[in-house]
């Protein structure tokens, strides 16, 4: 059983050796007399001839059987040479085949384009064969990188890899929380971690300086192509360390990881965004800066004009925003009617444009513009043939919104016809900083956390958390690449009475509610706790734009489908009625 050698690694310069290899079987071909098997394993291909020996059991071999072969190194004729493989050059004369398991006919094709080809639930119920596939194989191999990558960087800068409980209390966040019911306390339960948040702070006033884990975080979220129902964070914390300290950690964490695993110098320091102005100009916080397109306001152009639907939203201290989606004239009615539906899933009432052709303006809404506005637009827009504008007119944070989705369906219209390019392996990193605090939510009728309850104020903001509350910015930040957000964290509040202020007088907390969710974090914090602070990067996130892709479903072994399943072990499941009553629980018909 023991290999001499891996599948990718025979060349020239092992002819006549005997060598015994084992895999599977990724084709077999019959020409005429000679079998040829491309024997495959997890490093590579190399090829099989079965011209005299075994001939007749190697005849019975199907794709994806497992088998050992023992043969001679020889070179193949000049014609049959490939290039493109590491083992091209050589196939092995077989003088033994042991058949380890002859495979059934698999549901679909294991190369990389056949496979990309079938519909991902067949894929995920197969997920074994799916990730034979050496594009899967790829992506589990470049997350081991990563993740090692990682956990040397931390390691050498002296941090403590620690582990915390997954088993944790239900104390709200943010996400909507697994919860699990104890069988020794009727009618009590956990929650699953959303994140390892509270612990890290407590192991700072423990005195452990510098903590990081690669963590799994459960939060029972709507599942898109960048979130899953349980993931992987590299969370951290770090005691005496400011903002900037952050940065350059994080940074450096990400210069080890790219030139780990994909051999480049990633530069650094990596551009600095404010919140406001990643909206005002990108229409998000998470801005894809690989492209142009950004918005232009034009609030101040539109307050007394002729079109009563602009100038009636500035009245009513709304923005008008807009931007020119470059060469998209062309665009057809199908396209239009696709990005009027999206902008009003964002709350848009209308999306008003200005297609460019021919020197004219077609448009629903020029007659109403005069020539000062247009002169504006021309000017600001840098409008030439060829070119569509769209506008938003909304309170400000909605037409930042509908534009900053509006600009990025344009940018994936112009790369469908081929004239634009966005390419997966250009690096736009970016820390977006100086976020507000707090939001006002309108339905609790309190403000909220922008990012977590524990993020500190802006020394400077912090004696206007009475007076001003929606002035003052958090001490917190993002990490973004390529339109995704990779992570995000903050320097934290380490006085109790700051911590118990901002939950109780800030975010409208009760007392009571405090006392009990938060209770022994206020308490830790009253024994000297250190100023500290840290972030969490979605480890996931960051392999899946490592291998070029962006759904984190294809660099996760086994994930849920967008319909929180697992389609290989079938779960979720139903349970027995004896395990149900040890959990003290009833499952009670949803009313119809
Ligand atoms: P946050 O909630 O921003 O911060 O999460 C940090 C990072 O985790 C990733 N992430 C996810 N990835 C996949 N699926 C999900 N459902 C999902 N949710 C989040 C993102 C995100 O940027 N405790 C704080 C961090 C801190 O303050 O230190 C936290 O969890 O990449
Ligand atoms: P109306 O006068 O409502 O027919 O609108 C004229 C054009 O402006 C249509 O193309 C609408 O889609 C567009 N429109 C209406 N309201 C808005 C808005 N708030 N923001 C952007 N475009 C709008």
């Amino acid at each position: 059983m023991k290999r001499t050698h891996h599948c990718a690694q025979l060349t020239s310069t092992h002819l006549n050796a005997i060598v015994f290899l084992a895999g599977w079987v990724d084709s077999v071909r019959d020409h005429g007399g000679i079998i040829f098997v491309d024997l495959r394993d997890r490093e590579g291909v190399t090829q099989i001839k079965f011209d005299a020996n075994c001939r007749a059991e190697a005849a019975l071999l199907k794709a994806e059987s497992v088998i050992g072969i023992t043969g001679k190194v020889e070179l193949r004729p000049a014609a049959m040479m490939n290039k493109n493989i590491p083992t091209g050059e050589i196939e092995i004369d077989a003088s033994a085949l042991e058949v380890h398991n002859i495979s059934d006919t698999p549901p679909f094709p294991l190369d990389d384009a056949g496979g990309d080809k079938v519909n991902e639930d067949l894929r995920l119920t197969y997920r074994y064969l799916d990730l034979r596939r050496p594009k899967m194989r790829k992506n589990l191999q470049v997350r081991h990188r990563a993740a090692k990558s990682v956990r040397d960087y931390f390691d050498a800068q002296g941090f403590y890899e620690i582990e915390t409980p997954a088993l944790f209390k239900s104390t709200p966040e943010g996400a909507r929380e697994y919860l699990v019911p104890s069988r020794i306390h009727a009618g009590q339960f956990y929650a699953l971690s959303q994140s390892p948040q509270q612990f890290k702070q407590i192991l700072m006033v423990a005195g452990v300086e510098k903590y990081f884990q690669i963590a799994r975080c459960f939060r029972d979220e709507d599942l898109r192509a960048d979130r899953q129902m349980e993931f992987t964070q590299i969370d951290v914390e770090v005691s005496f360390i400011d903002r900037e300290g952050i940065y350059s950690l994080f940074e450096g964490m990400l210069k080890n990881v790219w030139k780990d695993v994909l051999g480049q110098d990633l530069p650094t320091p990596f551009p600095r965004l404010a919140y406001k102005d990643a909206m005002n100009r990108y229409g998000v916080d998470k801005p894809d800066t690989r492209f142009g397109f950004e918005l232009v306001d034009f609030s101040d152009t539109f307050k007394s004009s002729g079109f009563k639907v602009f100038a009636s939203t500035v009245a009513a201290g709304g923005s008008v925003k807009a931007f020119n989606a470059k060469g998209l004239a062309n665009i057809t009615q199908g396209e239009m009617g696709a990005l009027e539906e999206i902008a009003k899933s964002l709350g848009a009432k209308g999306l008003a444009f200005i297609k460019v052709e021919g020197g004219e303006w077609k448009s629903p809404i020029v007659k109403f513009f005069s020539e000062e506005e247009k002169a504006e637009l021309t000017k600001r827009l840098g409008l030439e043939d060829g070119d569509l504008v769209f506008f938003a007119a909304a309170p400000w944070e909605r037409a930042c919104a509908i534009l900053g989705r509006t600009r990025l369906e344009a940018a994936q219209l112009l790369v469908k016809r081929g004239k634009m390019t966005i390419r997966p392996d250009q690096w736009n990193f970016l820390w977006v900083v100086d976020f507000p605090l707090m939001s006002y939510d309108e339905e609790r009728g309190a403000f909220a956390a922008t990012h977590h309850p524990f993020t500190s104020p802006v020394p400077e903001d912090v004696a206007l958390l009475d007076s001003d509350p929606k002035a003052v910015r958090g001490q917190h930040y993002d990490c973004v690449l390529n339109g995704m957000e990779l992570g995000g964290g903050s320097i934290r509040i380490h006085q109790p009475a700051l911590q118990k202020k901002v939950f109780e007088d800030v975010l409208k907390i009760p007392a009571d509610v405090v006392a009990t969710r938060f209770g022994y974090m206020l308490k830790a914090f009253t024994y000297g706790a250190p100023p500290h602070g840290g972030m969490a990067f979605g480890l996931d996130r960051m392999v899946a734009l490592l291998c070029g892709t962006t759904s984190i479903r294809d660099v996760i072994a086994f994930p849920k489908t967008q319909k929180a399943q697992d389609l290989m072990t079938q779960s979720p499941t139903p349970v027995t009625e004896k395990q149900l009553k040890e959990l003290h629980i009833k499952i009670v018909e949803e009313a119809k």
